[in-house]
């Protein structure tokens, strides 16, 4: 309690009215301002960094502060080691090919989660209710993470989705709708690769000499997405493979911005290809927990997560590997202070109700539940 009392008279009293940045380091540059007027103005732009990188940030995102990062996928179902379990499986990974044959069937493959995939107690209402008490004021979900499983009913995703296989649900459907009706912004994750998607394998084994993943695939993915749920963030990745020009960056963004339904309030981050980290987009995200501790000339997202090791579920995960309130709160005052906005992970479990999940979700809603008492 007297911790709480301390940082709240720090936060309220001290770094918000002076407009200084709460940093660990000593003589940080307070100096910079951020963008001044965010307006934008009825204008068309260029498929072209230079001319997109004009483009004004949308007000709502820079007054929002604090977002809601969601990882839901198949790596869910075994709930071991993180999202990125099928790659580390694969690449022969000796703690999960134990805990395979410990626990799965030979021949078992990852596919095979999918059916198993029920989400039967999600109430996306009810995560909507969490989330606006929590004091966020928007939500991303993985709408596809890099297996390819995607939360909606991609026209492009054979049975490697959750209408056709696993909940039979329109899971980015009914979340965005529910938060939504909550007043809150909407927005979702998106691969830009697949690991395992035979057609982005020719591609890149064509040295991304071909684009058949690229329009086939992920372009008509993700204007549907666009279309159809109205998103306000695209928080995109898996693009560190192939430059922007195979990815064609730039021609989405100049759609997002000039034609597409969310052309004025759709804000993008920064992972569209080969060297754009850090320097393109609406925000900054630079790297997985960026806190640069000071104030940056554009603005910019610390995406980190409370379970210290998984952004996606995992049933193992220990009390202490949960990040500790100080520290959660450090980063809160550290990055809202210096001009940044939180995306703080939550994830959805399968709603298994096994013990190390009961744990898990209390200590993520008590946290969330202080971090509103600001
Ligand atoms: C979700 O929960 C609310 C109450 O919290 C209830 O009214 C609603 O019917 C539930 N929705 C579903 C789909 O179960
Ligand atoms: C791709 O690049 C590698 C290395 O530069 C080269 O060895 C290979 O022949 C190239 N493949 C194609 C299909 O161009
Ligand atoms: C992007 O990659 C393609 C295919 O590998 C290559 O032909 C092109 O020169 C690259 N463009 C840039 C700007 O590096």
């Amino acid at each position: 309690m007297m911790k709480f009392v301390f940082y709240f008279t720090v936060i309220s009293t001290v770094i918000f009215p002076l407009g200084k940045c709460y940093s660990e380091e000593k003589n940080v540059n307070n100096n910079m301002i951020i963008n001044a007027p965010f307006e934008n103005f009825e204008r068309k732009f260029k498929p072209d960094w230079k001319d997109l990188d004009t483009r004004q940030l949308p007000k709502w995102y820079d007054d929002a502060k604090i977002g809601i990062f969601l990882h839901w996928g198949l790596y869910c179902v075994p709930g071991y080691h993180s999202e990125w379990f099928w790659a580390y499986w694969k690449g022969g990974d000796k703690e999960i090919v134990k805990f395979m044959a410990d626990n799965y069937p030979p021949g078992f493959t990852y596919q095979d989660f999918a059916p198993m995939f029920k989400a039967e107690f999600f109430n996306a209402s009810d995560f909507a209710e969490l989330f606006l008490k929590s004091g966020a004021k928007y939500v991303v979900l993985t709408s596809k993470h890099h297996e390819g499983y995607t939360l909606f009913p991609s026209k492009r995703s054979f049975s490697w989705n959750s209408v056709e296989t696993g909940p039979h649900r329109d899971l980015v459907g009914e979340l965005s709708e529910a938060v939504r009706q909550k007043g809150l912004k909407f927005g979702v994750y998106h691969s830009l690769y697949e690991w395992y998607n035979p057609i982005y394998l020719e591609d890149k084994k064509a040295n991304f000499t071909t684009r058949h993943y690229a329009e086939s695939k992920l372009w008509p993915d993700l204007k549907q997405l666009v279309n159809d749920y109205k998103p306000s963030v695209i928080w995109s990745d898996g693009d560190w493979e192939a430059n922007d020009t195979y990815w064609k960056s730039t021609d989405l963004l100049a759609w997002l911005y000039n034609d597409s339904p969310v052309k004025d309030e759709i804000v993008v981050n920064d992972r569209w290809g080969i060297g754009t980290s850090c320097k393109h987009g609406d925000f900054y995200n630079c790297a997985d927990r960026y806190n640069p501790g000071k104030l940056q000339n554009h603005k910019w997202e610390n995406a980190f997560t409370m379970d210290l090791t998984s952004w996606g579920y995992r049933r193992n995960m220990a009390i202490q590997d949960v990040m500790s309130i100080d520290k959660f709160l450090f980063h809160v005052i550290s990055t809202v202070s210096c001009g940044g906005n939180i995306l703080e992970l939550r994830f959805l479990a399968q709603e298994i109700g096994s013990f190390s999940f009961v744990i898990m979700t209390t200590g993520f809603k008590k946290r969330l539940k202080f971090c509103n008492q600001f």
